[in-house]
């Protein structure tokens, strides 16, 4: 009854673990991938008066007008990065949708994608989903976990569709300077290859300002789908709203598919959405909350033989199991048992990524202080 190719697919690394956490007592878990902070009060507090208003009807398919105005002027002051909010802006259900309309709004049955890994878990199962072929672009440790531009080379020579991208990384938090954004855009430029780009984190980045690759030059803007949203940088996973900027063809195309699938996104969220854009200050205390907890954490994780390279954004590094010789799922399941401490094994990521682990620091300081003592306590006891 069910589609080959739903059938193969094989269930996301991250929850077959997590079902492993559930129920468990006393776990502190560096595993999750969302903030670990409320939505601020602003935000919430314009939800709840959007409801008690009643506005609990559709919106228009792409969206509130007034939302993706906020989202065009916001990406222009933030990046002098212009989009219209009348054709090149489509509100969506999360970068997830955004992701999924993208893919197929682009893909013909066998076309092929080049996606980056260690990559975000959903990418390879929503390319297969929308008949489309991977092609993987493995990057190393020794390169930082960035696009090796040879590599790179080798793959567009198979003119492949697209390419995504995602900076600050999930995993890695690995992200990329304008001038290394500009050497993989030289390589892309040269052929038609759409770039998918999911800076669902470019809120997040610690140590330089986030740069969109569609804000290098024009043609980069017209061939980039720059997706983003809330759910990070504003801790509003819940409300499930993103947003996708591309040329005009790329979001009508998107719009038409999302509008008999979906309608469009829940209008509080959208609502909600509008005030968070205007709470950059409580955005500014998250992010510097993440950065002194990467801080901690890396610097911990180093001193205990568990090398980290170090990620310059989104909450989450990548620490290399090295000398300890186990493999990742091994390490992870141990770790849990023994010490009642989640994180999930690097293999989840790309299966070159046995001997690394994610540990997401969007926990309190306290915990990650726990989770370190802890940690310590189990790499002693291992052989
Ligand atoms: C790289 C990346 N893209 C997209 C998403 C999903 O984002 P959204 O909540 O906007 O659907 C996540 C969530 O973990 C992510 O890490």
């Amino acid at each position: 009854m069910i589609a080959d190719r739903i059938e193969k697919l094989a269930p996301s690394g991250i929850r077959a673990f997590f079902d492993l956490v559930l129920g468990m007592p006393d776990v502190i878990s560096l595993g999750v991938g969302e903030p670990d902070f409320i939505t601020p009060w602003k935000i919430r507090e314009k939800a709840i008066t959007a409801l008690e208003e009643g506005f609990t009807s559709y919106t228009s398919n792409q969206g509130l007008f007034v939302l993706r105005q906020d989202i065009a002027r916001y990406l222009k002051k933030k990046y002098s990065l212009y989009y219209t909010p009348k054709e090149e802006i489509l509100i969506t259900v999360g970068v997830s949708e955004g992701f999924d309309l993208a893919l197929r709004a682009i893909l013909e049955p066998g076309d092929s994608v080049i996606i980056v890994s260690p990559h975000y878990v959903s990418y390879p199962a929503l390319v297969e989903v929308a008949y489309g072929k991977v092609l993987y672009l493995v990057t190393k440790e020794e390169d930082g976990f960035k696009i090796n531009p040879k590599k790179l080379c080798e793959l567009v020579k198979k003119n492949p569709k697209a390419i995504v991208l995602n900076y600050p990384s999930n995993p890695t938090g690995v992200t990329y300077s304008r001038e290394e954004l500009k050497e993989i855009w030289k390589i892309l430029s040269s052929k038609e290859i759409l770039v998918i780009s999911d800076e669902i984190y470019g809120e997040l980045t610690y140590d330089a300002d986030h740069v969109p690759v569609a804000s290098l030059d024009k043609k980069a803007k017209r061939q980039t789908i720059l997706l983003s949203g809330f759910s990070k940088g504003y801790a509003m996973t819940g409300f499930r709203v993103g947003f996708a900027c591309a040329h005009k063809k790329i979001i009508s195309a998107m719009t038409k598919i999302h509008a008999y699938s979906m309608l469009c996104g829940p209008i509080i969220s959208q609502l909600a959405a509008t005030e968070a854009l205007k709470a950059q200050r409580e955005v500014i205390q998250m992010r510097q909350e993440y950065k002194r907890r990467r801080d901690f954490i890396v610097k911990e994780l180093n001193a205990l033989g568990l090398s980290v390279t170090q990620p310059q954004g989104a909450f989450y590094c990548f620490p290399s199991l090295g000398k300890f010789k186990l493999n990742s799922l091994e390490f992870a399941k141990k770790l849990l048992f023994e010490e009642k401490v989640a994180v999930v094994p690097g293999r989840a990521f790309g299966k070159e990524f046995d001997s690394y682990l994610r540990i997401s620091y969007a926990n309190t300081l306290d915990n990650l202080k726990k989770a370190i003592i802890r940690i310590e306590r189990f790499l002693k006891k291992l052989p």
